[in-house]
């Protein structure tokens, strides 16, 4: 069909599982659960990105849609991104808000970032820890072996639909070494520009989850666009 993404597979077979998270940011403002529902349960986790309009050019959702979501899909693993600027207010928030991991950005008050993933764990949930673009991976030096996650952000936060920033994949390679010779046990997940075409390198680098929202909300058939990304890893 024209302008439908062809699938590129680069696949070294991958032997490892690979988690799907579509992005509720891309999903109808208007009929999230039917975009959601669209899926028809095809799908690893949900990943929802909560904006503050300060840490990102963006306002997007709160624990009510969190709280909703845990009760109309008791079952789904939650995966909260939090792009926001005040860890002190917003974080407690979010804790009991049914989110299964709550992933805090280490450029948001560094000096917080110990203590808030310490904060997160004692909650019960798993912990993540995200990067922008520009940010070295030398900044999350000092917590990877206190978290579950490391979310390497290949687009600007705020929007989702942008096009990947290619060095993002350099990140996760490093990351996966760094994990390896440390004996760390994070995944490490990338969030977003990822596409049919290109999810098979994303994961070739070393991706455990991958991210789409517009991918896979914006297309005719959700469901359809995650068994292409599937098919080849
Ligand atoms: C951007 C968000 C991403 C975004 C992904 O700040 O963190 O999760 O929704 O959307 P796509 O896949 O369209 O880039
Ligand atoms: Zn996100």
């Amino acid at each position: 069909m024209a302008g439908e993404a062809q699938v590129i597979n680069t696949n070294t077979n991958i032997n490892r599982k690979v988690y799907i998270a579509p992005s509720v940011l891309s999903a109808d403002p208007l009929n999230i659960s039917g975009s959601i529902d669209s899926l028809h349960n095809n799908f690893d986790w949900l990943h929802l990105d909560i904006m503050d309009g300060h840490f990102v050019r963006n306002l997007s959702f709160g624990t009510d849609l969190a709280r909703a979501l845990r009760k109309r899909y008791p079952d789904i693993y939650l995966d909260t991104h939090l792009m926001i600027d005040d860890l002190k207010v917003i974080l407690p928030l979010f804790l009991d808000s049914g989110s299964s991991s709550i992933t805090i950005h280490a450029e948001t008050e560094p000096q917080l970032l110990h203590a808030s993933l310490m904060q997160i764990k004692k909650a019960g949930l798993n912990a993540g820890v995200a990067i922008c673009p520009p940010t070295p991976i030398e900044s999350i030096k000092y917590v990877m072996d206190l978290v579950d996650l490391v979310l390497v952000m290949s687009v600007t936060p705020g929007f989702g639909g942008q096009k990947l920033i290619p060095n993002s994949l350099d990140k996760v390679r490093e990351l996966v070494s760094i994990r390896e010779v440390n004996k760390l046990k994070f995944l490490i997940e990338m969030d977003g520009g990822i596409k049919a075409n290109n999810v098979s390198e994303v994961v070739n680098a070393g991706c455990d989850v991958v991210v789409a929202g517009s991918a896979i909300f914006e297309a005719e058939n959700p469901s359809e666009v995650v068994n292409k990304m599937r098919s080849v890893l």
